[in-house]
């Protein structure tokens, strides 16, 4: 068994909130375990704790839309989201709910070990940079130590807000040129390549 499918085990029996006393499914993510690019959502919906699988809804369709400007299909990546159940009414995470699932997507960030984040949405913002706000640092990626974080809007609020789904689509389109700024990151820089060869 996969190390990512031992985690999904585990999730699944998780009761650490009362979350877990409203779900059908437990919607842990779903992808490639060796992607390079790992995308946080923000809670399941109805669609999706139904499903057990995240992104399914009509978001999910706008999400599927957005991979393919860029000629990538759920199977090159993986989707998380930072709340593994679904709030009653699709109601926003709370605090403490936010705090007690944070430890199933730290460890499925460690397994994957993504070289670049994109977050979808101030939830998953938040998890890295709580202070700032989406319509400032959407499209803008940032570097922590070897990762990039790409803040971009939910793809829900594009559904709601038409004027932003303009703005999502332009976002999406640089994330190839933002992954291949990353795949340098782990090669030695030219000074060390040079010092290599004394
Ligand atoms: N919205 C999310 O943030 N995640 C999902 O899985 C579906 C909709």
């Amino acid at each position: 068994m996969s190390t990512l499918t031992e985690l999904y085990y585990e999730i699944a029996k998780c009761q650490d909130c009362d979350l877990a006393k409203h779900r059908t499914h437990v919607v842990p993510g779903e992808g490639s375990e060796n992607a390079k690019l790992l995308f946080i959502g923000e809670a399941p919906g109805w669609y999706e704790d139904q499903a057990g699988r995240p992104f399914v809804g009509a978001a999910g369709e706008f999400l599927n839309h957005l991979l393919s400007l860029v000629g990538l299909s759920r199977e090159d990546i993986y989707i998380a989201n930072i709340l593994k159940c679904r709030p009653p009414g699709n109601r926003d995470p709370l605090p403490q709910e936010i705090q007690s699932c944070q430890k199933w997507l730290d460890r499925q960030i460690e397994i994957i070990q993504p070289k670049m984040i994109v977050t979808l949405g101030r939830y998953s913002l938040a998890r890295y940079f709580p202070q700032e706000s989406i319509g400032k640092i959407h499209g803008k990626e940032r570097r922590l130590n070897n990762l990039i974080v790409y803040p971009m809007y939910h793809p829900a609020a594009a559904l709601h807000r038409g004027g932003l789904r303009q703005v999502i689509e332009s976002d999406m389109r640089r994330i190839p040129q933002v992954l291949a700024q990353s795949e340098k990151f782990n090669e030695p820089s030219i000074e060390a390549q040079q010092l290599s060869l004394f």
